[in-house]
């Protein structure tokens, strides 16, 4: 897997760091604790705070036969491939005059990022917006969302569920959208979930494909959701 590595704050038994080390120096290999002594182990007493590199793996959400859709993390390979993809108009200019894309700064990855995960904190790994890695090369080719969808006013999510995609233009064509998407709407409606939407800008044919290629049915175009902008939607029902 791709860029996994995250600096964190971690919790470390007293004897694996050795009581006599500073606070946020880096672990290493641990040295024998005396059994006696001002720096003996203390049952109880054992944990202290330490910044270390470790490997984490980022959450995974799904995995499909050529995909994992896992956390967007912020180690540096995924931020630049982050600015790369919403960098990018041809992912913009079908995001919506409100979306404050495309970002124009490198250092606006994390800031996007850091929204994202506030915006959907309270829902932990079930909504939210995530990166779609190929298995094979671990390469990044975008992203995949489920989510509420905000209303006509944006601040505010409403009870409709959306599915969503972004892919970095090199990866189209390949069927990594529907496939992402496939698995996270069955994700989604197994949870019981009664419909899921696909709301894509008129014109955006590349969009509505993917929606029917989930076998999603157009419904017209509707201004209920994202600051009452008209977008073709597209409904998938759970299967009586
Ligand atoms: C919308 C978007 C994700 C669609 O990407 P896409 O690659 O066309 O969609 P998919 O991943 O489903 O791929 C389907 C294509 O891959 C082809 N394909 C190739 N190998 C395939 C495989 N193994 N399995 C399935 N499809 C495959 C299909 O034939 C189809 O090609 P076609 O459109 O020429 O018929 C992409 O255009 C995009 O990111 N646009 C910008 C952002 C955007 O507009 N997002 C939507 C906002 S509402």
């Amino acid at each position: 897997m791709g860029d996994l590595w995250w600096r964190h704050l971690i919790r470390v038994p007293e004897r694996l760091a050795g009581c006599h080390r500073q606070r946020g120096e880096a672990l290493q290999a641990p040295e024998p604790v005396p059994a006696t002594g001002p720096n003996r182990h203390r049952p109880g007493k054992c944990v202290v705070l330490m910044r270390a590199v470790v490997t984490i793996p980022a959450m995974a959400i799904v995995i499909t036969e050529r995909l994992l859709v896992r956390d967007w993390t912020d180690g540096p390979v995924d931020l630049a491939r982050l600015f790369e993809i919403y960098s990018r108009p041809e992912i913009a200019r079908f995001l919506g005059s409100t979306s404050g894309l495309p970002l124009t700064d490198p250092g606006q990855a994390a800031e996007r990022l850091a929204r994202w995960r506030r915006r959907h904190a309270a829902y932990g790994d079930r909504y939210g917006i995530w990166a779609i890695e190929v298995r094979e090369t671990g390469v990044v080719v975008g992203s995949v969302l489920v989510k509420p969808l905000p209303g006509r006013d944006e601040q505010v999510f409403t009870d409709d569920i959306e599915v969503g995609w972004h892919l970095h233009p090199e990866a189209w064509g390949n069927g990594y959208a529907t496939e992402a998407a496939r698995a996270l709407v069955e994700r989604e409606l197994d949870t019981g979930t009664p419909l899921i939407h696909a709301v894509v800008a008129p014109g955006n044919i590349a969009s509505m494909a993917v929606a029917r290629r989930l076998g999603m049915t157009s419904v017209g175009r509707r201004s209920d959701w994202y600051g009452g902008e008209e977008l073709e939607t597209f409904v998938l029902a759970r299967p009586a």
